[in-house]
């Protein structure tokens, strides 16, 4: 089922959750989950996740392995990531265009890389080193950001795009961190969707944000903001109908939120569908 990915609305599967989707097996099309979380070999969540993915495809997207850092690619945790990729065969591998740790200390956040040719390169090689070791097309996802570097010789939509082309990995399409780092920045939303090349994207993340004054902090704790459900529309004229997923990671609301979310994604996905055919 790897090879198979539905071009529908999925949703991001959180443990409080769990129970319910193998109690119930809900009519989703398919799931993501955090890759750390079932980093562990053996144990309850990942037997809970080895029973889901017989119902269901999945999806693994990382959020530790520290992409852009400068300390060397962290072998152990690509090897936790192979080995649980070879037991629950996702349909797709992501990690964030971004780095979490440096100097072997972690921090627990996805921080901004400088958007510099040197960066460029250097995230290019690493992007290399995971595809040849996991031996598969990986995912880069666009992050939120709250500081722009000012040595950045291009913009982040321009970065990414040459990741994608250079590497041959595709692009996780964060819709909302788009929007939020527009928002923040003073970037162009739209001019973000037009410097990306239909066809690299492999996935569509919609989230919600929280305010705190004049600022936006992409909480993954709210419903997706009118703002962003237009932009995701945009995103869908530009680059055609992609699998897309909710992510909802604090103030987790009920199982049927979500699916009304992904029910609200899956009609926007159709209606596009009926404009490109
Ligand atoms: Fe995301």
């Amino acid at each position: 089922m790897s090879g198979r990915v539905p071009v529908s609305a999925g949703i991001g599967l959180r443990s409080p959750h769990v129970a319910r989707v193998l109690a119930e097996r809900p009519a989703v099309p398919w799931f993501e989950v955090h890759s750390e979380n079932y980093f562990a070999e053996g144990g309850q969540a990942l037997r809970a996740l080895e029973r889901i993915r017989a119902d269901y495809p999945v999806s693994l997207h990382g959020v530790g392995l520290s992409l852009g850092s400068t300390d060397a690619l962290d072998l152990r945790h690509l090897a936790r990531l192979k080995s649980l990729a070879s037991r629950i065969d996702p349909m797709l591998v992501s990690e964030h265009l971004c780095w979490s740790a440096v100097g072997g200390r972690h921090y627990n956040d996805l921080l901004p890389l400088p958007y510099t040719d040197e960066a460029l390169e250097h995230v290019c090689s690493r992007v290399d080193a995971v595809q040849d070791y996991l031996s598969r097309q990986i995912l880069v996802e666009n992050v939120s950001t709250y500081y722009v570097f000012p040595e950045r010789a291009m913009s982040e939509c321009d970065f990414i795009a040459a990741v994608a082309a250079r590497t041959g990995c595709s692009i996780l399409l964060d819709v909302n961190n788009i929007h939020v780092n527009a928002a923040n920045h003073g970037d162009d939303a739209l001019a973000f969707l037009d410097a990306i090349v239909p066809g690299t994207v492999g996935e569509i993340h919609l989230a919600g944000f929280d305010r705190d004054g004049e600022r936006l902090i992409d909480t993954h704790g709210a419903p997706v903001a009118p703002e962003v459900w237009s932009l995701y529309q945009a995103a869908l004229q530009r680059l055609g109908p992609v699998a897309t997923l909710i992510e909802w990671d604090t103030d987790i609301p009920s199982f049927a939120v979500l699916q009304g979310e992904a029910a609200h994604a899956q009609r926007l996905l159709e209606a596009e569908s009926r404009v490109a055919a």
